[in-house]
């Protein structure tokens, strides 16, 4: 049973997670200058350190390239870590559009697409997802929810519509560890999570499961959806 006290466990072992990380890292991962340099430009801009960490990102990239994915949706780019990795997985002609409502966040991400060298692969759309949504034409063939957790809902249901039969569609930060558990919370992510978890639920068009993460980023998880 979910306990309070049950928060501890990620204080505890969080070392321990980020160093299983590291040495896999180590093992599959090359060097990479441009996504090292994205994440300290974005340090010294002043972004929160929220970004996928390095193994999410490259399983987010080679789940879009199984997935043989061309146009992939983005809604919440950061310094634009998640966006390289995805824009990454495109053939010469795709495209990533990704979704930012912070014109700061939005000109660090600028700065560090064009030295990671995918700028012309990528649509950077500066305002409020919601508004931005609106106005996209699908299909896409892939779709990754990493935006203000409170709307979490409203973007799977536009994703749906975007997403082609077939596509993925992708939502981060769905376990927030086990904090959804706790049915006196008051933490709008939290609230936004059960919202997304009955949309979900609802959706006829999708199947979908959950993976629990632990690893530099403690204790969380994804949804992952087929379009039917
Ligand atoms: N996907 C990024 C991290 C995104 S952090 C990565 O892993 O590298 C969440 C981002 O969503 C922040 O930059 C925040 O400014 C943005 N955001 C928050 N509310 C938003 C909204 N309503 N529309 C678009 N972006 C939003
Ligand atoms: C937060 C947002 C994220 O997308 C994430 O992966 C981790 C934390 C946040 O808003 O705190
Ligand atoms: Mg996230």
């Amino acid at each position: 049973m979910w306990r309070k006290g049950n928060r501890q466990t990620g204080a505890v072992t969080q070392p321990l997670w980020s160093a299983v990380d590291d040495y896999w890292i180590t093992k599959l991962h090359a060097p990479d200058d441009a996504l090292d340099a994205a994440t300290a430009d974005s340090a010294a801009g002043g972004l929160p350190p929220i970004a996928v960490t390095a193994p999410m990102g490259k399983f987010l990239h080679l789940l879009a390239r199984a997935a043989g994915a061309r146009r992939i949706l983005e809604i919440g780019t950061l310094g634009g870590y998640s966006t390289i990795w995805l824009a990454r997985a495109l053939p010469s002609d795709g495209e990533v559009v990704t979704c930012e409502i912070d014109p700061h966040h939005a000109e660090v991400a600028a700065a560090n697409f064009v030295r990671a060298g995918v700028d012309k692969l990528i649509d950077l759309r500066v305002g409020p997802a919601r508004d931005t949504l609106a106005i996209l034409d699908g299909p896409f063939d892939f779709a990754f929810i990493d935006a203000d957790k409170a709307s979490g809902a409203d973007y799977f249901r536009s994703c749906v519509q975007l997403v082609r039969p077939g596509g993925v569609i992708i939502v981060d930060n769905v376990v927030r560890a086990g904090t959804i558990l706790d049915p006196g919370s008051a933490d709008e992510a939290v609230i936004g999570t059960w919202r997304l978890a009955d949309a979900i639920a609802a959706e006829p068009r999708v199947d979908a499961t959950v993976m629990q993460t632990v690893g530099g980023k403690r204790h969380d998880g994804f949804v992952m959806a087929v379009v039917q």
